[in-house]
């Protein structure tokens, strides 16, 4: 049977939802179990079609990999093969990051570019410059990417942008670098300290994560580590914009109020009443919304490109106009098509969208474009009047855990 959501809008959402482990914290961590021979048992890991295909090509390897009750536990002690076929490198993005985990553990790999969510270009130039600079020969055949170090050798690697993907594959190949590797102009994203993080557990020398200027003493014994994975807060955002586009209460935990904050604020000035804790956050939408002043995505601690469609969501029926700048992907408002089919009020030119508030959605079939774009339509389906059947569903199992059940449990007419 095709998995669609049948979600008829127009329900206000009461309730709390538990967040979900972070898919973008988890997926750099479960490859960077490679480093140690050992057993790593992973904590709050969110049940994700990217985790499971982490799993297959972990297993592919030659690792053990068993995920039970949130809990993911990898052996990669029999470690043999260093290769990744082409069918499991295209089904995520991450999959680039083994790269620099099997270079660091055996001294080669065969990989071939990664697929991932299509939001424009998304070449791989950065990571395999940086991973050169660290003594890896990596020649291109036929689409497969060829990589040999005898030895890798620590180097100051200063990014041309701060890539958050590239700042991961550095961070994990340098711990088994001879010297010391400074990263500079490095992702500061909070799932870059969630892995450094995971790093010294397993014995890493690292410090610097969460800003600019990373720093990777390497050469240290590496070993199995046990580990939480930190809350989801693009997750937790999308939940918050769909209550804001819905109406009602939400409160979600546990989450780190401060790793939202440029997306609680956009919140708030819509008119949704927000109460932050240590660790949870209360939201509330009773009055109509009202547009909000330009969002320009920007690298962390800035607005997040992930968030940008499930704000878009919301704004669809925020009295006034709201102009969103995409400035991190080329090509990220394919939803906007999408969502125009609901009734939304939409133009896009290049990397701007300008989103005029309407009175009304209403329930169309829809089909999500990528993993963000699929949950903004998740979120304008809950706002609309009528029924929205969504279809291509397999965009958003890649990265939301339980997402009807979640809405669910808040009220939500979903099947
Ligand atoms: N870029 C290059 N060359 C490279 C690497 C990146 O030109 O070698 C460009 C990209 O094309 C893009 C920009 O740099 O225009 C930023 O890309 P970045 O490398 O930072 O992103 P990523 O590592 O591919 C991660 C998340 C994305 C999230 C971005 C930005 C994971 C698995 N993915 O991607 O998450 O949008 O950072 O924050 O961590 C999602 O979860 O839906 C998602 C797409």
């Amino acid at each position: 049977m095709m998995d669609t959501l049948k979600i008829r809008g127009g329900v206000t959402l009461n309730g709390e939802i538990r967040a979900q482990g972070a898919k973008n914290s988890v997926l750099p961590i479960l490859v960077a179990t490679l480093l140690g021979k050992g057993v790593c048992v992973i904590e709050n890991c969110p049940d994700l079609e990217d985790v499971r295909s982490s799993m297959r090509i972990l297993r592919l390897l030659g690792c053990a990999a068993v995920f039970e009750g949130g809990t993911l536990t990898v052996d990669s002690t029999g470690m043999t093969r260093t290769d990744i076929p082409e069918c499991m490198m295209r089904e995520m993005r991450s999959s680039v990051i083994f790269l620099g985990a099997i270079l660091a553990r055996t001294g080669q790999a065969r990989i071939s570019y990664p697929g991932g969510c299509e939001l424009g270009a998304r070449p791989i130039d950065i990571h395999l410059s940086a991973l050169r600079a660290l003594g890896a020969e990596i020649t291109e055949k036929n689409g497969d990417l060829e990589c040999r170090a005898s030895k890798l050798k620590g180097s100051e690697i200063i990014l041309p942008l701060p890539s958050v993907g590239a700042t991961e594959n550095i961070m994990i190949a340098s711990c088994a670098c001879d010297g010391v590797t400074h990263i500079k102009n490095a992702a500061c994203e909070p799932e870059i300290e969630d892995l450094q993080n995971f790093l010294t557990a397993m014995g890493a020398r690292i410090n610097g994560a969460g800003t600019p200027n990373v720093t990777i003493e390497g050469g240290a014994p590496m070993h199995g580590a046990k580990y939480s994975v930190m809350p989801d807060r693009i997750a937790a955002v999308t939940y918050l914009s769909a209550v804001a586009v819905a109406g009602g209460r939400v409160k979600i935990s546990p989450v780190v109020p401060e790793h939202l904050a440029s997306a609680l604020a956009a919140l708030s000035e819509a008119g949704c009443g927000i109460s932050a804790g240590k660790d949870y956050i209360a939201m509330s939408r009773e009055k109509p919304l009202c547009a909000i002043r330009p969002v320009h995505t920007m690298p962390y601690p800035g607005f997040p490109t992930d968030a940008q469609s499930p704000l878009m969501a919301m704004c669809t029926k925020a009295r006034g106009t709201t102009v969103f700048v995409e400035n991190i992907f080329d090509n990220r408002f394919r939803h906007a098509g999408e969502l125009a089919r609901m009734g939304a009020d939409i133009r896009v030119e290049g990397r701007v969208a300008v989103v005029t508030g309407v009175e009304k959605l209403y329930g169309a079939p829809v089909a999500c474009t990528d993993l963000r774009g699929g949950a903004a339509l998740v979120a304008a389906a809950l706002g609309a009047e009528g029924e929205t059947v969504i279809s291509e569903l397999y965009h958003i199992r890649r990265g939301y855990e339980n997402i009807e059940n979640n809405l669910k449990a808040l009220g939500a007419d979903i099947s």
